[in-house]
């Protein structure tokens, strides 16, 4: 078995635009600087990890939790299932990652979700904005996700942000957590009603790089993003002491260099995927470092489970789980088909998305899918798991595919490369969000628990919130 995932539907402009993040946060711009830069990178990676070392520790916001944590239960004043609230399904649990997409029939009232626009939200990057870069048809801006044996909450952004007060999420991983990020940072954006009090911090804290950072001035709210693609670290290791030159490997038992800033974050949301199923990382030779040791071969499934260990691991000794909410993203799948990221996949054009009994791309994510799945259920304390994967599945009509770019560097469509990896914003990972927010809001995935009574009154009556309790 060489890697999980070969004939892979992972992205090359994950990849390549992650890469190019790094050196410029925000605004994606040409590939060909991204292939030159491609070697830079892990001199890069290097230099982050000396930076952290001396860093200045994040603007330290520690607050015990209200809503959410463990550690000062809300008020539990009746404690009810989702089904008898809304009563849709029929037993007691409701699995929200099953249902269907379903389309808002007034554009004008958006049905769910803080509707940020396209086009609108200042803190959405060039590759996100598919209606800036000329996408006209939006009919995949108007579906919106529906469990099958329950309805999600109605997301209300100025209720989420109470939750958030004087707290810090943090978002960690590649860049579809970027891509997460910029979705909820939106919604939230969308909900302040004096937009000058949310500001993008992104480059104004002390070495910053890689990092993304929006803050709400009027709820002392910090949402971050934090670039690590593996989760774990990137490193060199010195091919001899004489030489400067060095292999580039990846560390799987070392956690990456941003976990000290997000140490203290109050959410945290991960992810890890895409990387895994590329080039170098795919083929696992003399890459994958434990200690001293570089193995000359390991496979890209077994180094993903002993990455995810490590992850596991740290999360288990440095987060107080009884203050902090720890989320797991899983994969986020892409739609390249005539050819995959390398080879000039397509998926423009895509107006709707599959139905269940064509979609298709599901089997080649088993094997990872398994194994984070598999680790997660071994943490001593599991966490909340974002089981996106089939729900995104469906969705090959929702991404950038040629309106990554902006009309004016687009290329003819056949010489041009697609991105069928990422989402347009505002879209998918709007979804994803709103059961973000579903899951603070509740207990458990597949047993929605309420827990909080304010939240049961909001989830009645979404246009009388008040933040009374
Ligand atoms: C914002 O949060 C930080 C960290 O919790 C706290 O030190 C600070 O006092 C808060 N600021 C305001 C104005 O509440
Ligand atoms: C979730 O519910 C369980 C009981 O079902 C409780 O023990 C736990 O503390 C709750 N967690 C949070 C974060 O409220
Ligand atoms: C919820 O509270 C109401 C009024 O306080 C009470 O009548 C009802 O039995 C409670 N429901 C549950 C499930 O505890
Ligand atoms: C968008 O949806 C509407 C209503 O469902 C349909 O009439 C229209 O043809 C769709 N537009 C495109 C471009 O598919
Ligand atoms: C919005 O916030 C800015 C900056 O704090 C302030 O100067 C302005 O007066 C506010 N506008 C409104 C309408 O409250
Ligand atoms: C560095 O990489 C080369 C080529 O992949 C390999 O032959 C060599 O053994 C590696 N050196 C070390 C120290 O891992
Ligand atoms: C999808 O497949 C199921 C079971 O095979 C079938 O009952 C259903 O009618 C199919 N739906 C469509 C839209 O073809
Ligand atoms: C998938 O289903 C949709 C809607 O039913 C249909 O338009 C499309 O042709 C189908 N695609 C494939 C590959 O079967």
């Amino acid at each position: 078995m060489t890697g999980p995932d070969n004939s892979s539907s992972a992205s090359p402009m994950e990849f390549y635009k992650a890469i190019y993040q790094i050196l410029r946060p925000i605004k994606p711009g040409t590939y060909g600087v991204l292939f030159s830069a491609l070697s830079l990178v892990f001199v890069l990676t290097a230099l982050l990890s000396l930076l952290t070392n001396s860093s200045i520790p994040f603007t330290g916001i520690t607050v015990s939790f209200s809503g959410i944590g463990a550690s000062s239960p809300p008020t539990m004043r009746n404690s009810t299932t989702v089904d008898e609230v809304k009563e849709e399904g029929g037993g007691s649990k409701c699995d929200i990652f099953d249902g269907s997409w379903v389309v808002d029939e007034d554009s004008a009232h958006p049905h769910r979700r803080p509707s940020y626009g396209p086009g609108k939200c200042p803190f959405v990057e060039d590759g996100f904005n598919c209606f800036g870069n000329g996408r006209l048809d939006l009919n995949y801006t108007l579906l919106w996700w529906q469990p099958s044996g329950c309805s999600l909450p109605r997301m209300d952004g100025l209720a989420m942000l109470e939750m958030l007060r004087g707290k810090k999420t943090a978002f960690v991983g590649d860049s579809l957590n970027r891509n997460m990020y910029q979705s909820l940072v939106c919604m939230l954006w969308h909900s302040v009603p004096n937009k000058t009090r949310v500001i993008d911090l992104t480059g104004k804290i002390p070495n910053s790089l890689g990092i993304l950072t929006a803050f709400f001035a009027d709820y002392n709210s910090t949402i971050q993003y934090f670039r690590a693609p593996f989760l774990v670290r990137e490193w060199k290791t010195p091919i001899t002491k004489r030489h400067r030159t060095s292999n580039s490997t990846l560390r799987i038992d070392k956690n990456n260099v941003f976990s000290r800033r997000y140490k203290n974050a109050d959410i945290m949301i991960f992810n890890t995927a895409h990387w895994w199923t590329h080039e170098k990382t795919s083929l696992g030779k003399d890459f994958y470092q434990e200690g001293q040791t570089v193995h000359s071969y390991l496979s890209s499934l077994e180094a993903y489970k002993r990455g995810l260990k490590t992850w596991a691991k740290w999360v288990e000794k440095n987060v107080d789980r009884r203050r902090t909410k720890v989320f797991f993203r899983g994969y986020s799948v892409s739609h390249f088909s005539k050819g995959d990221w390398n080879t000039r996949g397509v998926c423009h054009g895509n107006k709707k998305p599959l139905t269940m009994n064509n979609s298709t791309q599901l089997g080649r994510l088993n094997h990872m899918k398994d194994v984070l799945e598999q680790v997660l259920k071994e943490m001593s304390n599991p966490v909340e798991y974002l089981d996106i994967t089939r729900m995104s599945d469906y969705r090959r009509d929702a991404h950038p595919s040629i309106f990554r770019l902006p009309v004016e560097k687009r290329r003819n469509i056949e010489q041009q490369k697609q991105d069928c990896s990422h989402w347009c914003l505002p879209g998918v990972p709007d979804d994803w969000n709103e059961i973000l927010y579903a899951m603070l809001v509740f207990n458990k995935t597949n047993n929605l628990r309420m827990v909080d009574a304010c939240m049961i009154e909001e989830f009645n009556y979404p246009n009388d919130f008040s933040h009374k309790c």
